[in-house]
């Protein structure tokens, strides 16, 4: 498949990369390149070799935001009709593979909301994250409001939101929003060693684990244990589990089967 918003490529035989590639516009995002990211995260996830995804940009830009020159021509009914953005936007959600953001310079708008999309950021020390939708007379529609509160918490949010102040690396690792920061040039392999580690374990148990905290973010704590219970049960029924608890109590590395 080939395709002219974005770059895609293996590592190992077992982590999916996509690179944004809009560099004149620093990685905005329009409907051409969303499309076509969706189309690359469904087809790495159906891909059986695969066991982790990343999402990364260039050293200046992982996205810096929604393209502003496509939307300042919508009308009010353009956007409802098609229900913007939901439509491409919405794909990563259906990823059941971990998807990785491996962000350098600006993440702001949509490029910020994208990253929050993913299951964990890893931030290049010259990483930039903001919702500066305020600036251009309109909000964060790409689950900002939502999911930058669940991971900054209020006070923080609405702060970002309401003054369209960006965060440095090291204010969005205290805060909670990224969970490593490295050096900019250790940044691709940083985030590769993650997914690889990722990519070693049962696809199985993995898919349960991500889908697990993701309930913790859609369900009460009594659901939420529940359906974690649930499926830690249901791991038992895997001969993964079997494997990987034998190797260990055997000191012999697993051999996982996906099965
Ligand atoms: C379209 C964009 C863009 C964007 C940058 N460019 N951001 N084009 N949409 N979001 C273009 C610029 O127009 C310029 O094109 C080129 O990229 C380089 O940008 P510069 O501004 O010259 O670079 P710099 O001075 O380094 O400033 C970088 C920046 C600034 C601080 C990131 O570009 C900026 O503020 N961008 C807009 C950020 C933003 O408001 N994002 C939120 C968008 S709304 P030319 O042709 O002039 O070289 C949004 C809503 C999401 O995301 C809702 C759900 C989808």
């Amino acid at each position: 498949m080939s395709y002219e918003n974005i770059q895609v490529r293996t590592e190992g035989g077992k982590v999916g990369i996509v690179t944004l590639h809009r560099p004149k516009a620093l990685n905005a995002l329009n409907d051409a390149l969303m499309d076509e990211l969706g189309q690359a995260l469904m087809a790495f996830d159906a891909d059986e070799a695969i066991g982790c995804i990343i999402i990364t940009g260039s050293e200046k830009a992982f996205a810096a935001g929604a393209d502003i020159s496509a939307m300042a021509k919508y009308s009010f009914q353009d956007v409802y009709k098609k229900n913007f953005i939901s439509r491409n936007w919405e794909t990563i959600r259906q990823v059941r593979k971990p998807v990785i953001a491996a962000v350098s310079g600006f993440a702001l708008g949509g490029g910020c909301e994208l990253a929050m999309m993913c299951d964990f950021i890893i931030a290049a020390d010259n990483a930039k994250f903001g919702q500066p939708e305020i600036k251009i007379g309109v909000i964060p529609g790409a689950g900002g409001t939502q999911r930058l509160p669940l991971a900054v918490g209020k006070s923080k949010a609405m702060d970002m939101t309401l003054t369209g102040r960006m965060m440095d690396a090291q204010e969005a690792e205290r805060a909670g929003l990224v969970s490593r920061v490295v050096p900019v040039d250790k940044l691709a392999d940083e985030a590769l060693g993650a997914a690889l580690v990722i990519a070693g374990y049962s696809q199985i148990s993995v898919m349960a684990a991500k889908e697990s905290v993701n309930r913790a973010f859609e369900s009460g704590l009594s659901d939420g244990l529940l359906f974690e219970r649930r499926l830690f049960h249901s791991l038992f029924a895997t001969a993964d589990q079997k494997e990987g608890m034998d190797a260990f109590l055997n000191k012999r590395a697993p051999d996982f089967k996906n099965a």
